[in-house]
C-alpha cells in the first residue's frame, strides 16, 4: 500500500507491529538507560504520527508517539539522556508530526528532532560525520518501517549494526518484494536491499512458499553473516487472506534484547484479523497464539539436551533462539518434579527447589 494522503487509516497488521514496538521499547528503555549515559531512538520512516480510526478521526498513535510515550510515561525513572530522531521524507507529514509533538510535555532528559529528509541519506551523513570525528553512534534502537523496499539499502543496515549496541527492527515488505523478483527493472533495488545478487537464484524456484522461504532465509543470512548481528529473528505477518504482508526482522547482539523481543511478540494478541508466526528456524514454525506451546518447547529442549549436562545459561540461550521465554517455571520445574525425575540438578547455589539461578548445572536424564 502506498498512501498519498498525509495520514491514513490504520490496518490490523500495523497495530500488531505497534504493539510489538511499544512492548519492546518499554523493556529496552530501562535496560539501556541503566547502562548508558545517552541512548537514541531512530525512526527512519516516521510517518505523520497519527492514524485515522474507524470513524476517520486521527486518534491512533503512530510510531513516533508510541516511542516518545513509552519513554516519558515509563513507570521507572529513566536516567539516561534519550534522543529521538524522527526522519520523514514528506514535508506535509513532517509538519503534521511537528504540530503533534509541540503540544507534548517532554521531560528534561529527553529531546527530539524531526528531520525532513530521506532515511538513507540522513543516516549515511550522520555515520560519515561520526567516522570523521572518530566517534561511534550512541546505543540506538533503529526502527526501519518503509512502505516499499527501495530505500533501505543493506549496506546502511550493516553500517548501523557494526555498532554492537545498536539494534534494528525492520519491516521487510515481502508483499512488494515478491512481485519485484521477476522484474528486470527492479534488479538494482533488490541488489541494494539484500546486499547480494544471490537472490536471483530464486528465479529457479517455482513454488511460491519456497520462494518466500528462500528470500527470508537469504535476508537473515545477510544480517547474520554480512552485517554480523549475533541474534536475528523474524516474525511473519500473515493477513486475513492468508498472504504474507511483511516480515518483521529484529537484530541485536544482546541476549537480553532477544528475550525482550520474544516476550513482546508473545504478548501481541492476534485477534483473528492477522496471524503472526516465527519461521526463523525453517524446520520449526512457531505460531503466535494467546499461549506459547510449552509441549513443543519441551520437545525441542529434550531433543537438544538429552543425556547432556549443561549450564542453565546454555538452555536459556537455546530457548530464546527458539522463540520462547519462561522455560524455568514451565519446563524445568515440572521436569524436576516428575517421577521418575527427568532432570537432575548437579550444581546450584539455589536456596529453594524449583529455582535455577545462573550458576546451575543441569543434567538431562
Ligand atoms: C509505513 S509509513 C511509516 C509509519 C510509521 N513508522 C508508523 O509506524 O507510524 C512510511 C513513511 O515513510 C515515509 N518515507 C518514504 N520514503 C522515505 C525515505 N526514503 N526516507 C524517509 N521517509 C520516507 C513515507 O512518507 C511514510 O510516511
Amino acid at each position: 500500500m502506498v498512501v498519498k494522503e498525509t495520514i491514513w487509516k490504520i490496518e490490523a497488521h500495523t497495530q500488531a507491529k505497534h504493539a510489538v514496538l511499544d512492548r519492546y521499547l518499554k523493556a529496552w528503555l530501562p535496560i539501556m538507560s541503566k547502562w548508558n549515559g545517552r541512548i537514541l531512538y531512530i525512526d527512519g520512516f516516521a510517518g505523520p504520527g497519527k492514524y485515522f480510526d474507524e470513524e476517520n478521526l486521527p486518534t491512533i498513535d503512530g510510531s513516533p508517539l508510541i516511542a516518545l510515550n513509552a519513554a516519558r510515561k515509563h513507570k521507572l525513572q529513566l536516567n539516561a539522556e534519550i534522543v529521538f530522531l524522527f526522519i520523514e521524507a514528506r514535508h506535509d507529514r513532517c509538519e503534521y508530526l511537528k504540530s503533534l509533538l509541540e503540544s507534548i510535555d517532554i521531560p528534561k532528559n529527553m529531546r527530539y528532532e524531526v528531520i525532513e529528509s530521506k532515511f538513507d541519506e540522513t543516516l549515511s551523513s550522520l555515520l560519515d560525520y561520526l567516522d570523521e570525528q572518530k566517534k561511534r553512534l550512541a546505543p540506538a534502537f533503529v526502527f526501519i518501517d518503509p512502505f516499499g523496499y527501495s530505500d533501505t539499502p543493506f549496506s546502511l543496515i550493516k553500517r548501523i549494526t557494526e555498532n554492537k549496541k545498536c539494534e534494528v527492527l525492520i519491516t521487510f515488505m515481502y508483499s512488494f518484494i515478491k512481485r519485484a523478483l521477476t522484474k528486470s527493472d527492479q534488479e538494482g533495488h533488490l541488489d541494494r536491499l539484500l546486499g547480494t545478487q544471490d537472490w536471483r537464484k530464486v528465479r529457479n524456484i517455482n513454488i511460491p512458499l519456497k520462494r518466500k522461504e528462500f528470500i527470508q532465509q537469504l535476508y537473515k543470512k545477510q544480517l547474520e553473516e554480512e552485517a554480523k548481528i549475533k541474534y536475528v529473528r523474524f516474525f511473519e505477518m500473515i493477513n486475513k487472506f492468508n498472504q504474507t504482508e511483511y516480515f518483521l526482522f529484529f537484530g541485536t547482539n544482546n541476549l537480553e534484547g532477544l528475550r525482550q523481543i520474544n516476550a513482546a511478540m508473545w504478548k501481541v494478541d492476534p485477534k483473528g484479523t492477522f496471524q503472526f508466526s516465527d519461521r526463523t528456524n525453517p524446520n520449526q514454525t512457531v505460531l503466535f497464539t494467546p499461549e506459547p506451546d510449552y509441549n513443543l518447547l519441551k520437545k525441542l529442549i529434550v531433543r537438544e539436551f538429552r543425556g547432556k549436562t549443561v549450564p542453565v545459561e546454555e538452555i536459556d540461550e537455546f530457548v530464546l533462539i527458539s522463540g520462547f521465554t519462561h522455560f524455568k517455571r514451565n519446563i524445568l520445574k515440572p521436569m524436576e518434579k516428575a517421577k521418575p525425575h527427568e532432570i537432575e540438578i548437579i550444581e546450584s547455589s539455589r536456596e529453594r527447589k524449583g529455582t535455577y539461578p545462573p550458576d546451575s548445572l543441569i543434567k538431562f536424564l
